[in-house]
């Protein structure tokens, strides 16, 4: 028996494109059990009759023969040898399928050909009942929800590339109609399996959700079978010869004058776009070498931070987001972002942050490490406490706050809480204790900035 892992969820929750995803990265089979059900809907209603009609769909059942089969990792789905992939993708079929698949008789059609498949391969398979019924047992689940709004925004915006006319109420109406539908039928209702994870995407990017949902995964399956090679085990974190950063080194004044120009133009900008407030400007300094660690909700969150800042930043940024776009990844290279491996202890990192501030750059942390989905603060990692106890650097803890809905106009708020000092806290080796109060300071200014 492969690694199983279900994937249960809502319509448009972006299950299928997350579990491609990770099937990608992880080397399993994708198998998307929707597309059953919208085959032996198509089937019904080329055949002339009502998805919803358990009369007349469970006499055609014998006629149909649904298979999968992959092309290039893909999952083609073939309707008695016909390859219906595509066809099956309307919102005709999509509302078919959510009534084809309250006929116990249909679920219990397809039981069978899903179970088979899972034997045989390590698989990742999303669906309504994967969790709950088809694979009870399955290593890993995931229940993976967003707000009906949000669903059909993403929903609306494919139909549209697609070409598809539907309007945006009618496709949120849909989904309400399928979401009722999905959780209401008397057979296997959509519900999330008591020990299944949930992850809400509302406010999350497609990236950030498959990079917590494969953590998941990996430290759920690891468990059971553990990686072939063993992996080197990583030096403990040496900074023997790191020396506190030296300040008052001045960066090249001409590159300082664009910089503000900038940063003026920026502040300009933005203040005409959004309801912009600064508070505590006071305890931004006007020279480099500082820390500024900040709540993160939003990718706007390190242009904010830099208005106020009259030398340039540096920011550690996870490193997929240098794997994406070029033209991004320069821009964001130009604007001093340079990569880190989250949750890896990535020590040629922190000794990049540490020769930035040493030029006399700023630096932007975000402790948190990941965006924040409902503005809630977060525990922190301890790298920052341990760039700011070995660069003995002072850090600046920044609230930002993002008020109402995001449109033209959203009010926004930066606060700049008092420096914390390591040298007054009389932190001067990173220590665990050390850091771990140091941390703790840090991030309860941030919570307190955040309101
Ligand atoms: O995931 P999807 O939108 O392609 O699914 C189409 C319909 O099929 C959905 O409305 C509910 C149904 N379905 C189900 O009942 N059980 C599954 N495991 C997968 C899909």
């Amino acid at each position: 028996m492969g690694i199983n892992v279900a994937l249960d969820g809502p319509s448009g929750a972006g299950k299928s494109t997350i579990a491609k995803k990770i099937a990608a990265r992880m080397k399993y089979v994708y198998v998307d059990t929707g597309a059953l059900y919208r085959s032996i809907a198509y089937y019904v209603i080329s055949k002339g009759a009502q998805p919803g009609d358990k009369e007349a769909v469970v006499p055609l059942l014998p006629e149909i023969n649904v298979s999968l089969a992959y092309v290039d990792g893909a999952q083609h789905v073939f309707l008695n040898d016909e390859d219906v992939s595509d066809k099956i993708r309307t919102p005709e079929i999509s509302m078919g399928a959510s009534a084809v698949s309250a006929i116990p008789e249909v679920r219990e059609f397809l039981f069978g050909l899903q179970r088979d498949i899972a034997a045989k391969n390590d698989i990742i398979m999303d669906g309504r009942d994967i969790g709950t019924v088809v694979l009870p047992d399955a290593d890993v689940k995931i229940f993976l929800t967003a707000s009906a709004e949000e669903r059909a925004r993403r929903r609306f915006k494919e139909l549209q590339e697609k070409g598809d006319p539907s309007t945006y109420e009618e496709v949120l109406a849909d989904i309400n109609q399928r979401d009722y539908n999905d959780t209401h039928r008397e057979i296997a209702p959509l519900r999330k399996a008591d020990d299944a994870i949930e992850v809400d995407s509302t406010e999350m990017g497609l990236d950030e959700v498959v990079e917590h949902i494969a953590g998941i995964i990996e430290e759920k399956a690891g468990k059971k079978r553990p990686p072939r090679e063993k992996k080197e085990r990583k030096p403990l974190l040496d900074f023997s010869g790191i020396e506190p950063v030296k300040r008052g080194k001045k960066l090249n004044p001409f590159r300082i004058f664009f910089y503000n120009l900038l940063r003026y133009i920026v502040l300009f900008c933005f203040k005409i776009k959004f309801n912009l407030k600064f508070e505590g400007k006071e305890n931004v300094p006007k020279d480099g070498s500082n820390i500024f660690a900040s709540n993160h909700r939003r990718m706007l969150d390190p242009v904010l931070i830099e208005l106020q800042c009259r030398v340039p930043n540096s920011f550690m940024a996870k490193e997929e987001l240098f794997q994406g776009n070029k033209i991004f990844v320069w821009l964001i290279k130009k604007f001093g972002a340079f990569p880190v491996q989250r949750g890896k202890g990535d020590t040629g990192a922190l000794n990049l942050a540490i020769e930035k501030l040493e030029m006399g750059r700023n630096l932007v942390i975000f402790p948190e490490g990941t965006r924040s989905k409902d503005g809630t603060v977060g525990k922190g990692k301890t790298g920052v406490a341990l760039i700011a106890a070995v660069a003995q650097c002072p850090v600046i803890p920044v609230g930002i706050n993002y008020y109402g809905k995001a449109k033209i106009r959203q009010k926004i708020v930066v606060r700049y809480g008092k420096p914390i000092s390591p040298e007054q806290l009389r932190i001067t080796t990173p220590g665990p204790k050390e850091l771990k109060l140091l941390r703790t300071t840090i991030m309860d200014s941030i919570k307190e900035l955040v309101h």
